[in-house]
Formats: C-alpha cells, structure tokens, sequence
C-alpha cells in the first residue's frame, strides 16, 4: 500500500498496519482504533520503508478509505492534481489487485470501478499529461493490473485523438479497460504473467477469457451491457479475423475497437517478466504492420497523436 495514502487518512485506522522486514518478516506498526501518527510514519520512510502492508482480509476497508480520500480530493477546489491520480491510481490497483490475486469482483468493486472512471475522466480533463504519467507510475507486480490501467488510460488517450470528448463513451471506454480481461481471473496466473511462448493448448485456453469474463460478471445486478459488450468484443478484429465471434468492420461496438487497439499497444509496452519492452514507436510500427486488425481511423488518431508527442520531446531536448 502506499504511503502517501496513509499519510492523507484521517481518524482511527480501520485495519493493523505493518511494515516489511525482511523477505517474508511483517511486524505490526499501528493497531486499528490507532490514529496515524505522521512523524513515526515518516521516520519509517527515512529507514527506507517504502510501502505499507495490511491483511488480505483488510483489502475492502482500505479501498473503502482510498475511495472517500479520492472523492475529498477530486472534491476540493485546491486540489493538487498529482496526488489526485496517485490516489486514483492507487485506488485502481487495489480494485484489479482484488480481482487477480484474490478473485473477487461484485458489487461493490462495480460501484468503486464505476466512480473511479469518472475520477479518471475529470482528471483527463484538467490535464491529460497527469493522466499520461499513470502509464509509467504503477510498481505493481501484478502483469494483469498494470495491464488493465495502460489499457483504460491508451484507450482514453484514443479516443480523445479520434475526437471524442462524449464523457458516456469516454466512461465506457474507461470502464471497460479496466475491466476487459476479468475473465482472465479464471485462468492460471502463471499463463497471464508469463512472458515465455504459450503452448497451443494455452492459447485455446486463453480464447475463452472474453467468455469466462462474462461467468465473472454473473449475478451482478445492473452490470453495464456496454461494459459487457467491451469484455466479449476486446479481440474482435476489424478485418474479421479476431473471436470469438469473427465480427468485423464496424460490426463491432466503437469501445470495443478502441481498447482492441489500446489493448495490443499496452501489451506491448507494458513490462511482463523480463521481456524487453517496446518504445510507443516501434509499438505502433508493429501495430501498423498489422493494421488491418485494427479500425483504420483510430490508427492513423492515434498514430498522429504519438508523432506529434515525439515532435515535442524532440524540440524540448
Ligand atoms: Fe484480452
Ligand atoms: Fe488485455
């Protein structure tokens, strides 16, 4: 858990804190009932403590205390933008940490992930730059959850390129990149997280997730149909090779086609095992060798919005 969030969090502590001491060595730093005494917690960030710890069982109350801290921030007129998205970020990983390391996603998480798309939308509003720096600020170890934010945050900036600033479809957009590969819960983690090559067994399995997304989903009420519909269609192609359906052109629902391509760029670009990664521009040179996977417009919006970026690196240097 991040300290600058425990240092925001007024009144008693709900849930014991400790921190790491070695490997696998906790010791207990506040009780809950405790107020959090800020110098004690920043002696401990002088010693090198560089993250907090709480019980699994605590997870909820420390999203439920995050969730109201970003509400209060995004609230406040004097807001600093920085800390808003730390704790938007934080935020997210705690929700998509719950979901892959602990296999829960229900109401409640809806309702949280529901808030925090808007969180996301206001902050790409005020600045999209604050938005951007998400994309190199998640220290997660989980693949999946640092997979899941670039995902929504590539496909804001895609749409937002393609001209459209539609806060329900930015919110889909959003949303849905968060949530597009819930079903990938269901699978073993070691053939999300790994970066060696999949067996063919594997990738079958793996084409089911689009499917398996929707028995995650099952049983909660008023669960977005859009959403839905982002979560079956995230590997349909736009020249119809994808599944599971092999829908093509425009066929398939506008979101859906936008995280396609955020979907694959994040892939790409985010860091998995000890796989090298690829810069924004040799990612979109594959992705443009590929191009008849992806709907053309958002490639060249998306493509124009990277090389004007670079332009601009390249004047500043
Ligand atoms: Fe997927
Ligand atoms: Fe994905």
């Amino acid at each position: 858990m991040a300290i600058e969030v425990f240092l925001r969090l007024q009144g008693a502590l709900p849930f014991d804190v400790f921190i790491k001491i070695s490997e696998d060595k906790y010791t207990k730093i506040f009780n809950l009932g405790d107020v959090l005494d800020a110098q004690r917690l920043q002696n401990y960030m002088h010693k090198g403590a560089q993250k907090l710890y709480i019980q699994t069982k605590d997870r909820r109350q420390y999203i439920n205390s995050t969730d109201k801290l970003i509400r209060k921030m995004i609230q406040q007129e004097k807001l600093s933008l920085s800390e808003a998205a730390f704790a938007v970020e934080e935020l997210s990983e705690q929700i998509l940490f719950e979901i892959y390391e602990d296999g829960i996603f229900d109401q409640e998480s809806l309702f949280k992930a529901q808030a925090l798309a808007k969180s996301y939308i206001q902050l790409l509003k005020k600045d999209v730059n604050v938005l951007t720096q998400f994309l190199k600020m998640s220290k997660n170890e989980t693949y999946m959850v640092r997979h899941s934010i670039s995902t929504a945050i590539i496909g804001l900036l895609i749409a937002r390129a393609d001209n459209n600033n539609n806060d329900k479809i930015l919110e889909i957009i959003c949303l849905g990149g968060l949530l597009h590969d819930i079903g990938m819960s269901f699978l073993p983690s070691d053939i999300g997280e790994t970066d060696r090559k999949l067996t063919d067994s594997e990738w079958l399995e793996i084409r089911k997730h689009p499917h398996l997304g929707l028995q995650m989903i099952e049983g909660i009420e008023y669960f977005p149909s859009e959403i839905k519909e982002v979560i079956t269609q995230h590997h349909e192609y736009y020249n119809g090779t994808g599944y599971p359906k092999g829908l093509r052109g425009e066929e398939i629902y506008y979101p859906a086609r936008v995280i396609a391509l955020a979907d694959a760029f994040s892939a790409l670009t985010t860091r998995r095992g000890g796989r090298s990664l690829l810069t924004p521009a040799q990612a979109m040179n594959v992705l443009n060798s590929e191009r008849g996977k992806y709907d053309p417009k958002l490639i060249k919006a998306f493509s124009s919005l990277l090389s004007s970026g670079t332009a601009k690196a390249k004047k500043a240097a």
